[in-house]
């Protein structure tokens, strides 16, 4: 049965003893309310690591003033189970205080420029330093051989990767395939926000970024594509952040139609529910 474990020094003997054995660890950074698209994270870790190591911790750090912290769903009990049955050995579950231990006033900040100051980083501010900060916290934590991060996430999956290069931690990142439901709606805690009349609307995020995929493959011009993407999505009821075609670095391609590697990225609210999602596509990514 899954280990779970809530003080950092019972965490550092577990994984101090499976070093000791010449064993490699791999760790799955959550925020709980696990789904199928986590439990394929745990899987892909393993191929990689004889231990996995799965941490369950809503970030305060990481929502802004009005954003939804309090009500994030909380569901350790379930999050146990998952792990467990996907072949995780050890849930690493801190309180508050332990991820902040001077208090999150006092708690030292990392900040990744660049590639946090467009799209969801524009929209959410601090947002990507408080995921950089909790990051750190959690590879300085577990220091694991292999962590792995969604690609849904895709701009947080950057910061990541900006982190870990930038700081040298020596750790190897994995980037797990997003996981859709039947009808194309990526998985996300979220998703159970939404009404059961929203849930009918959402998989059009997904329709749409095909949609947006396959214009720019036929030659139309980015802001047509981008606008057109917008007008489609607000006609079904979303308020959207941003729909947008960037290269897989995240700058504005040029018009230029080549086969390179791109990614359709998109943020939207539908009622209180605010969703993202994106297509990498285009060859050499
Ligand atoms: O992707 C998430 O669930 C969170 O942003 C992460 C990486 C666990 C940091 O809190």
């Amino acid at each position: 049965m899954i280990d779970i474990v809530h003080d950092l020094q019972t965490l550092r003997a577990r994984v101090a003893g499976w070093k000791r054995e010449g064993l490699r660890v791999g760790l799955v950074p959550t925020m709980g309310n696990l789904h199928a698209g986590h439990h394929s994270l745990v899987r892909l870790a393993r191929t990689q690591a004889d231990r996995g190591v799965a941490s369950v911790f809503v970030n305060p750090t990481q929502f802004g003033p009005n954003e939804d912290f309090a009500r994030y769903p909380r569901t350790p009990e379930a999050d146990a189970q998952g792990l467990d049955a996907a072949g995780c050995d050890l849930m690493w579950a801190p309180s508050v205080d332990t991820m902040y231990p001077l208090g999150i006033a006092a708690a030292v900040k990392i900040s990744v420029p660049g590639v946090t100051e467009v799209l969801e980083g524009a929209r959410r501010p601090g947002h990507f330093d408080g995921v950089a900060t909790v990051v750190s916290r959690l590879l300085l934590q577990v220091q694991p051989d292999v962590a792995v991060f969604g690609r849904k996430d895709y701009q947080q999956l950057a910061v990541i990767r900006h982190l870990v290069t930038d700081l040298a931690f020596p750790v190897t990142l994995l980037a797990g395939d997003i996981v859709r439901a039947d009808d194309g709606l990526a998985l996300s805690s979220r998703n159970q926000y939404l009404s059961p009349a929203e849930r009918r609307v959402a998989p059009l995020l997904h329709a749409t970024l095909q949609r947006m995929r396959d214009a720019w493959d036929a030659g139309q011009a980015r802001t047509g594509v981008e606008a057109e993407a917008i007008q489609a999505l607000e006609a079904a009821g979303f308020v959207v952040d941003y729909a947008a075609i960037r290269t897989r670095a995240l700058g504005i391609p040029d018009d230029d139609h080549g086969r390179g590697p791109r990614v359709a990225l998109m943020a939207a609210r539908l009622g209180t529910t605010r969703l993202i999602d994106n297509l990498e596509f285009g060859s050499g990514g």
